[in-house]
C-alpha cells in the first residue's frame, strides 16, 4: 500500500451548531478522495455543489457536529482543491476538534482510504478514539439525528461495526447487505459489481456510513485483500472480518431511504439538490420568512434571512448572503454573497454580488451591483445603474442609467441620469471621489482620478477632468448655436428637389441618384 501524507488544520463550525454536543471519544473520518467516474465530469465528485455548497462540506459538517475526538478528511483526486474548499469553509477556529487532511496518493478503494488515516491515530501517540464514525463524502442528505442513533445502537449492542442501510426499489449500483438466514444478523456487504444474480435481487443497500470500534478498525483494515471485480481494498469487507472473529455487526435501517442517497450520477445530484432546497425553504418559512411562491424561490444552504422579509417568485439567494428583517426582494433578482440590512427593498431583475446594502436602502429595478459595492443607509440605486467597488453614501441617490466604478461618494449626493465615472484609461483603474452634498447634472462624465469637493454643482453634460474645490459650479459645454428658421428652410429645399426628380423621372436614373446621395450623406 502506498504512502500517505498528513496535514493538520484547525477549523470552525460550518453551520450553526445544534443543541446536541459532539460526542466524546468519537473520531470521524470523511472519505473524499474518489474521482466519481459516473458523474461524467472533470471535477472531483465531492466538489459538486448541492444548494450552493460543495457536497463534501455536508459530511464535514456532520463530522463537526458529532465527533468530539478528532476529524480526518481523506483527499486524493484534486486534493488541493478539495483541501482548499474544506479550509475555506471551516476557517480559523480555536478550542474545537482538530481537522486533519490526509492524502490518499493512489485511489485503491475505500478500505485503503481509511487506512491512510492510521498515522493520525496510531502513530501520533494520541489516545485511540473509542469509536470511528466513517462517512462517504457523497451523502449530502444524511441527518445528524440518524448518525446519533447509529452511535447509540452501536454502543448499546456492543458492536464492532454498525452500518446504516436503506431499502431501495432500485438498488442497482449500490453495495447490498447480505443477512444471515435468520435475517437478524448482517453477514457481509457485496458490491454491485461482485454480486451474483441472487444478491442483485436484494433491496437493502449499504448507505456508506459506519461506526467502527476503535480497537477493531485498523486491525481489520490491515487484513483487507483486493480480491474483487475492481481490484480494490473495500472498507465494506470489514463486516465479514468482524463476523469471522465472532464480533457483533449491528445495522440501522433508514426510515426514509432518501436520507441515505449516495450521489454517484448527475441524476442523483439533481435529486439531492431538490431535497436540500426544499429543506432550506422549510427552515426559513418556519423562521418567519414569507415566500410568495416557495417552489420558485432558490436559497442556498449558506444563506440567512431575517423575519418578515418577503421573497417574490423567481428569486435566487446564493452563497453566504445575509438578509435582514423586513426586506423585500422582488422577482427575477439574484443576490450572491451579499450582506443586506433591515427594511431594504430590492426591486425586480437585479444582480447583486459580494456587496453590502445597509438599512432602508433601495436598489433596482434592473440594477447591477458588481463586487465590493457599499450602499449606505437610505441610499438609492435606481434602474439601469451598474456599480463596482463603489461606496454610495447615506441618503445619496443614483436613480437612473449610470456607471459608478471605483468611486467613493459621500452623503446626500445626487448622481444625475447617465452619469459615468470614467475609471479606466485602458491600462489602469483610477478613483473618483465625490464629497458630501454634491449635485451632478445628467449626462456628466467624471474622468478619474478626480475629486469633487463638497457641495459642488456640476451642470448637466459636463466632463469633469480636474479636481474641483468645495461649493463650486462646474460646467463644460461647447457654446450653443441656434439658427432660427434653419430647419424649416431645409425641409422646403428637400421637398423642392424631390418634386424636380419626380418630374424628370426615369426609374433607373432615380435609383442611381438616390444611391449617390445616400453615400455622400454617409461621408459627411
Ligand atoms: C460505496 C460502498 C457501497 C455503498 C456506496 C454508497 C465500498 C467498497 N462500497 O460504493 O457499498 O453502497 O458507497 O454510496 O465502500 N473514496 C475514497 N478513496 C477511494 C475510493 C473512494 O476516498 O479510493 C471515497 C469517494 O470519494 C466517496 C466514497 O469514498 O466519497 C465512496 O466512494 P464511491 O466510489 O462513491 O463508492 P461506491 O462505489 O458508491
Ligand atoms: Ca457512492
Amino acid at each position: 500500500m502506498s504512502r500517505s501524507s498528513v496535514k493538520e488544520t484547525h477549523v470552525k463550525q460550518t453551520t450553526p451548531g445544534s443543541a446536541a454536543r459532539p460526542v466524546a471519544g468519537v473520531a470521524a473520518v470523511v472519505m473524499a478522495a474518489g474521482l466519481g467516474k459516473r458523474m461524467q465530469s472533470k471535477h472531483a465528485k465531492v466538489l459538486h455543489s448541492v444548494a450552493g455548497r460543495p457536497m463534501v462540506l455536508y459530511s464535514v459538517d456532520l463530522a463537526l457536529r458529532i465527533a468530539g475526538h478528532q476529524i480526518v478528511v481523506i483527499v486524493g483526486h484534486q486534493a488541493d482543491r478539495v483541501s482548499q474548499v474544506i479550509k475555506d469553509a471551516t476557517g480559523q477556529r480555536n478550542g474545537h476538534v482538530p481537522i486533519s487532511i490526509v492524502e490518499q496518493r493512489e485511489l485503491l478503494g475505500t478500505g485503503h482510504a481509511v487506512l491512510q488515516t492510521r498515522p493520525v491515530f496510531v502513530e501520533s501517540g494520541r489516545v485511540m478514539p473509542g469509536q470511528f464514525l466513517i462517512l462517504n463524502g457523497d451523502t449530502p442528505l444524511l441527518q445528524e439525528a440518524t448518525l446519533r442513533e447509529l452511535l447509540e445502537v452501536h454502543r448499546r449492542q456492543e458492536a464492532a461495526v454498525t452500518i446504516l442501510t436503506a431499502m431501495l426499489d432500485d438498488a442497482s449500483g449500490y453495495g447490498r447487505v447480505v443477512r444471515s438466514s435468520s435475517a437478524e444478523c448482517v453477514s457481509r456487504i457485496v458490491e454491485d459489481r461482485d454480486a451474483d444474480a441472487a444478491v442483485k435481487m436484494l433491496h437493502e443497500i449499504n448507505v456508506g456510513t459506519y461506526v467502527v470500534e476503535g480497537d477493531f478498525l485498523f486491525s481489520a483494515l490491515e487484513r483487507l485483500e483486493p480480491s474483487n471485480a475492481q481490484g480494490e481494498f473495500y472498507l465494506t469487507d470489514i463486516v465479514q472480518t468482524a463476523v469471522e472473529q465472532g464480533r457483533r455487526v449491528a445495522a440501522v435501517r433508514l426510515e426514509d431511504p432518501h436520507d441515505g442517497l449516495g450521489v454517484n450520477t448527475r441524476r442523483q445530484l439533481a435529486e439531492a439538490e431538490q431535497v436540500v432546497r426544499q429543506q432550506v425553504r422549510h427552515r426559513w418559512l418556519d423562521a418567519g420568512v414569507r415566500m410568495i411562491d416557495p417552489a420558485s424561490t432558490w436559497i442556498d444552504a449558506g444563506v440567512t434571512i431575517g423575519k418578515d422579509s418577503v421573497l417574490y417568485p423567481n428569486v435566487m439567494l446564493e452563497g453566504a448572503t445575509v438578509i435582514g428583517e423586513d426586506v423585500i426582494v422582488r422577482s427575477g433578482t439574484r443576490i450572491t454573497d451579499c450582506t443586506i440590512g433591515n427594511r431594504v427593498e430590492i426591486l425586480d431583475h437585479c444582480v447583486c454580488r459580494d456587496s453590502r446594502i445597509e438599512d432602508d436602502a433601495m436598489v433596482g429595478p434592473f440594477a447591477h451591483l458588481r463586487p465590493h459595492v457599499l450602499v449606505r443607509k437610505g441610499a438609492k440605486i435606481g434602474n439601469f445603474v451598474e456599480a463596482k467597488k463603489t461606496e454610495l453614501g447615506e441618503g445619496s441617490k443614483a436613480n437612473h442609467l449610470s456607471y459608478l466604478g471605483d468611486a467613493k461618494i459621500g452623503k446626500g449626493v445626487n448622481i444625475g441620469a447617465g452619469t459615468i465615472t470614467c475609471n479606466y484609461d485602458g491600462v489602469r483603474k483610477a478613483e473618483t471621489i465625490i464629497e458630501d452634498g454634491v449635485f451632478i447634472g445628467s449626462d456628466s462624465q467624471l474622468v478619474a482620478p478626480v475629486k469633487v469637493g463638497a457641495g459642488t454643482m456640476i451642470a448637466a453634460g459636463t466632463t469633469v477632468t480636474q479636481n474641483v474645490p468645495a461649493d463650486s459650479l462646474v460646467i463644460s459645454r461647447v457654446m450653443q448655436v441656434t439658427r432660427p428658421g434653419w430647419a424649416a428652410k431645409r425641409r422646403a429645399l428637400l421637398s423642392e428637389g424631390g418634386a424636380r426628380l419626380a418630374k424628370s423621372g426615369a426609374a433607373g436614373g432615380k435609383t442611381r441618384k438616390t444611391a449617390g446621395r445616400r453615400q455622400s450623406n454617409k461621408r459627411s
